[in-house]
């Protein structure tokens, strides 16, 4: 997920296009650039790596500066998905001969393919990214029509992208186009943008055009116009925005939690893109753990913190289920003094969101200077801990701004199913057939997950009612116990309730004594081998008074004997239902956290990520 804007029109682009990138930080601040055709017909392109502030500092330079004085240019702010961010690899990036340059967000499936048959034609590549492919395409393509050429080009790209094409050759015009991803065009007097996002450009306009997949726009100074991939002139109705710039940089959404918490279909869809395909073996992005090594592993750690922790959880059921391999999850807080016995036998499997957290990251070094294999599953490429694990799944999940994750833990948990269904084909614990039918299990979760975010009354209800209490408990068996664990942490490190998760079974030990009249207790009773189980430790608790809110896959409507409202989840495999179960549990820690008056994006004592001991 990047940020692109344009403009054309009578003032000076250069500042437009960075307070335009100013405001699509959000979806990516690795690296920026911008490229503009200046006052002598040039197209001159300034770009660095960092935050927007490296490229501001560099456009101070009045040779920059002036270089780039010119009323039509394109943007880019990156967050990273092939190539870690570098000069080099920042947009906007150009075809050989410098004329043409480009401005990406999204990712070009089958790049590799493109580059090596460009190669043929004759072109040099210099940077690692998918997206350098595209300005070489649009080269092959040029008969003095940008427009022809792009569509052309476009016709041989598979995946997603929003698009900002200039050419030095046709100064007076921005092409762009689009599919899956976002891109708008801003409608001007005398002006026209193009943008990822509507807070790119409403301090300029609030007139608004939403292109549709595979629609191409020619923004000229004599305005704008729209046209289908057959080329027919198309006409779009223009919206007039109404919403401040703020509330647009969360897509209208109140709190970034609460939009990270609606972008996991997607996340999840990208996540499993190439990777998770009908009648194709399941493909992991050129790791390098062969069959061999696979066979020859005899036990694997996955060592985390925090909401990662509890993906690595998930993992070690989901890879001794599947593949059979013995799982150890340890806190890299404590994996790194313990002495583990680790080696040549061992894979040590790393989680973070961000890549940078300090105790996973010396867990790593740990287990490297043991001479141990790390595979290392992260958000943010180009993170240390992606530049210093030996393979690296990356999750798909796009930034993740609130500190309270969300969109990252159910990637990572994808990324787990994954990696289970890699392990069991190598080691040939599973049949063909049901790796098949849980690859189009998985596949359906992203609908899934769509329909648990229709349904919030039940869960805004439970918040209403139980916000003001002190102490919550979180009970699960089996895979719903791991599950447990994050939604206690999601309601503790937002809403400041202290919630612990336990193992249902386990209550009767000894935490059952704090359950008294009116305490609040969370149930999920959503594995069937273990829902009778389930159904009498709540008894446990609701006979000493406890008030439930139960979680169980629909159809079970026996629940409601025994708890006191009930949230049914839709169907699946049953290894697979934690990505949807804790959507809601992460919709109820936000609704209660709101009715607490918290901050629920910058939580006290937290930071999104921890990159000291
Ligand atoms: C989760 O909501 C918290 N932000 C925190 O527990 C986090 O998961 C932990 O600090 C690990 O961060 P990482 O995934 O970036 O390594």
């Amino acid at each position: 997920m990047c940020g692109i804007v344009g403009y054309i029109g009578k003032q000076e682009a250069q500042q437009i296009l960075v307070n335009g990138l100013k405001k699509l930080e959000y979806r990516g601040y690795d690296s920026a650039g911008i490229a503009v055709i200046n006052e002598q017909g040039k197209m001159v392109i300034a770009k660095s790596k960092g935050r927007l502030a490296n490229l501001e500092s560099k456009l101070e330079s009045s040779l920059e500066k002036d270089a780039l004085k010119g009323n039509i240019g394109i943007g880019h702010t990156r967050w990273a998905t092939h190539g870690e961010p570098s000069d080099l690899n920042s947009h906007p990036h150009t075809n050989q001969k410098n004329t043409i340059s480009v401005v990406h967000n999204g990712i070009i499936e089958n790049y590799l393919r493109l580059r090596e048959w460009l190669i043929t034609k004759g072109y040099k590549f210099y940077s690692e990214t998918d997206t350098e492919v595209i300005p070489n395409l649009i080269d092959y393509y040029y008969e003095n029509d940008l427009l022809d050429a792009v569509m052309k080009a476009i016709s041989k790209l598979e995946g997603s992208y929003a698009l900002g094409v200039v050419s030095a050759k046709e100064p007076g015009k921005i092409v762009a186009v689009r599919k899956d991803c976002p891109l708008i065009v801003g409608i001007g007097k005398d002006e026209a943008f193009i943008a990822s996002d509507v807070p790119a450009i409403l301090n300029y306009t609030r007139d608004i055009v939403y292109l549709e997949n595979k629609e191409f726009v020619v923004l000229t100074s004599n305005g704008v116009d729209i046209f289908s991939l057959e080329g027919e002139k198309i006409e779009k109705e223009i919206c007039h925005i109404t919403w401040n710039a703020d509330a647009a940089e969360k897509a209208g959404f109140e709190h970034f939690m609460i939009k990270e918490i609606h972008e996991q279909p997607k996340a999840l869809r990208d996540t499993m893109t190439s990777r998770i395909v009908p009648g194709k073996s399941i493909n992991l992005d050129n790791i390098s753990l062969t069959k061999e090594d696979i066979e020859k592993i005899e036990k694997i750690y996955i060592v985390a913190c925090g909401t990662a922790y509890h993906a690595g959880i998930i993992g070690k059921y989901v890879i001794e289920k599947l593949a059979r391999i013995p799982v150890e999850v340890d806190i890299a807080s404590e994996f790194r003094y313990r002495d583990p016995i680790i080696n040549d036998r061992t894979l040590l499997i790393v989680i973070s969101q961000s890549g940078e957290t300090a105790d996973t990251l010396a867990a790593l070094r740990h287990a490297k200077s043991k001479g141990i294999k790390v595979l290392a599953i992260t958000n943010v490429v180009g993170s240390s801990i992606s530049r210093e694990a030996d393979d690296v799944l990356y999750t798909w999940a796009g930034p993740e701004i609130a500190v309270a994750s969300t969109k990252a833990y159910t990637t990572q948990l994808i990324t787990m199913y994954t990696l289970g269904l890699f392990l069991a084909q190598n080691k040939n614990t599973l049949t063909s057939e049901e790796i098949e039918a849980i690859k189009n299990d998985m596949l359906t979760l992203p609908e899934k997950a769509e329909e648990i975010l229709k349904n919030k009354e039940v869960l805004q209800k439970f918040a209403s009612n139980t916000y003001m209490h002190k102490d919550m408990f979180v009970l699960g068996r089996g895979i719903d116990y791991a599950v447990a664990m994050e939604g206690a942490l999601k309601i503790k490190e937002i809403s400041y309730i202290h919630s612990e998760a336990y193992a249902g079974g386990e209550l009767k030990h000894g935490t059952i004594a704090l359950i008294e009249e009116g305490t609040i207790v969370i149930a999920l009773a959503t594995q069937s081998d273990l829902y009778e189980k389930m159904i009498s430790n709540v008894r446990e608790v609701t006979t000493r008074g406890a008030k439930v809110l139960g979680f169980t896959v629909e159809g079970n409507t026996n629940i409601e004997k025994t708890v006191d409202s009930a949230i049914y989840l839709p169907k699946v495999n049953d290894i697979l239902l934690p990505v949807l179960t804790v959507i809601p549990l992460q919709l109820l820690a936000y609704y209660i956290s709101i009715q607490r008056g918290c901050d629920v994006d910058k939580p006290r004592n937290l930071a999104k990520s921890v990159t000291v001991e």
